[in-house]
């Protein structure tokens, strides 16, 4: 029998964009890995349950990071001085070429998952490198940290330096063994087909990749229209397509299976227009549009016509895991779109971007990312009594606090699909 307990504390959390759901000292009942759901005070029928009692602290649903890449890890804060297709060059493509050597991938992916512990991110989407075997350790890491992940082995067969490129055949077996071996493996860890983007995959390997997806099931997650060269770079390789959505939708990488593109600053309307008519989900990552000169996504616009959004740090590009950090830019971007579109894109409120980082990219998981009934328990206990207060706030001015102006420190536990997940250790 799964047991039945209930955590207590402040608890805020958003059903809807832009909506909270507020219960001050309340509890959220949980059964195995779901949420039976929320109350003022404990029914008869839970009376004698264990009850973690957090007292004054924050209850949030755990963060979503919903595009990283995790060799990038090790370049953190480095190199953000080019656009992205000389910085690709210049810093990432000679950093990811490091993940044949197995140890060096194991110091760095374990670090990065501890940092994702660290500021709270229950579940990621997360891009590893072309070598399938560290891959693998990236996903065997991910399940014992008990955080949740997709993790995609990257294809590259095109226009990248020969030290990360590999061939159409190489690329599609690799993939496929990940397939065969990880799909049924962990319950909270599985694979993702992950085209790098047109630029390093030629039709041929996008076709391949789109057949292993419907055949496996799998989702997919690449980049789209995130920056001028990289979407000039493309028409001068597809002349033959109207725009670069259509490449990934005519090798079945648009949204057949389940599709997080991220970036999507410069798509055009007909761009937005498939990906609304093919359920797309976005990956808003405004740290790396900013750093590396790409643009201001239309995250209003893209909500607004019905698009699902989620935040993401997309490290290196990004240069911090916070998700915090992340809703703080996403409302910096949302501001200045505002300005730009002469106040047209209505700016993005702290609901709404705490939606976007919860329920938003968690509905790429299931039922994740919201304390509704049936939900899996991903949680984030905030204690932000060393954040300075000079009168009474409520708890949702508690939580904008937290997210502008607190840290991990804050952070005092983490619970994932029922369970409460200890700091990763080495062993
Ligand atoms: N497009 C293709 N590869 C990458 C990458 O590693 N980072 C970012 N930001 N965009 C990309
Ligand atoms: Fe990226």
């Amino acid at each position: 029998m799964e047991e039945i307990f209930a955590v207590k504390g402040n608890i805020i959390f958003t059903k809807e964009f832009g909506k909270y759901e507020i219960m001050e000292d309340g509890y959220i009942v949980v059964h195995g890995k779901s949420i039976k759901g929320v109350y003022k005070e404990l029914t008869e029928e839970y009376r004698n349950i264990r009850v973690e009692d957090y007292g004054d602290s924050l209850i949030i649903p755990g963060f979503v990071d919903l595009h990283l890449h995790a060799p990038q890890f090790a370049n953190l804060g480095l190199g953000l001085d080019k656009e992205l297709m000389p910085w690709l060059e210049a810093y990432t493509f000679p950093e990811e070429s490091k993940y044949s050597d197995v140890h060096y991938a194991r110091k760095v992916y374990f670090s990065l998952i501890r940092e994702l512990w660290r500021f709270g991110t229950t579940r990621s989407c997360v891009f590893a490198t072309i070598h399938k075997n560290t891959t693998k350790l990236l996903m065997d890491l991910f399940a014992d940290s008990g955080l949740g992940a997709y993790v995609g082995k990257v294809n590259m067969n095109r226009n990248s330096p020969d030290y990360l490129t590999e061939t159409t055949e190489a690329s599609l077996n690799d993939t496929e063994e990940i397939l065969e071996e990880y799909c049924g493996k962990y319950e909270l860890v599985k694979p993702i087909v992950t085209p790098r983007f047109v630029p390093s995959c030629s039709f041929e390997l996008l076709k391949g990749l789109g057949e292993l997806a419907e055949k496996y099931n799998v989702p997919v997650q690449s980049h789209l229209c995130e920056n001028y060269g990289e979407i000039s770079f493309v028409k001068s390789l597809h002349p033959e397509y109207k725009n670069y959505a259509e490449i990934y939708n005519g090798a079945g990488l648009f949204g057949d299976v389940p599709t997080i593109m991220a970036h999507c600053i410069l798509v055009d309307e007909d761009e937005i227009e498939l990906m609304v008519k093919k359920d797309l989900y976005v990956a808003h990552s405004p740290n790396s549009n900013f750093n590396l000169s790409s643009g201001i996504a239309p995250i209003r616009r893209l909500v607004s016509r019905g698009v699902s959004v989620g935040l993401a740090s997309d490290i290196s590009g990004g240069h911090s895991l916070s998700m915090m950090n992340v809703i703080t830019s996403s409302a910096q971007a949302a501001n200045i779109k505002w300005i730009e579109s002469n106040r047209v894109d209505q700016p993005l409120s702290t609901a709404d971007l705490f939606y976007l980082a919860t329920k938003g990219g968690g509905k790429f998981f299931g039922k994740v990312g919201s304390f509704e009934e049936d939900y899996e328990f991903d949680a984030l206990v905030i204690d932000d009594r060393n954040i300075p207060a000079f009168r009474t706030f409520t708890v949702e001015e508690r939580l904008q606090k937290f997210i502008y102006t607190g840290d991990d420190r804050n952070i005092k536990e983490r619970y994932v699909s029922g369970k409460k997940i200890s700091e990763p250790k080495v062993y």
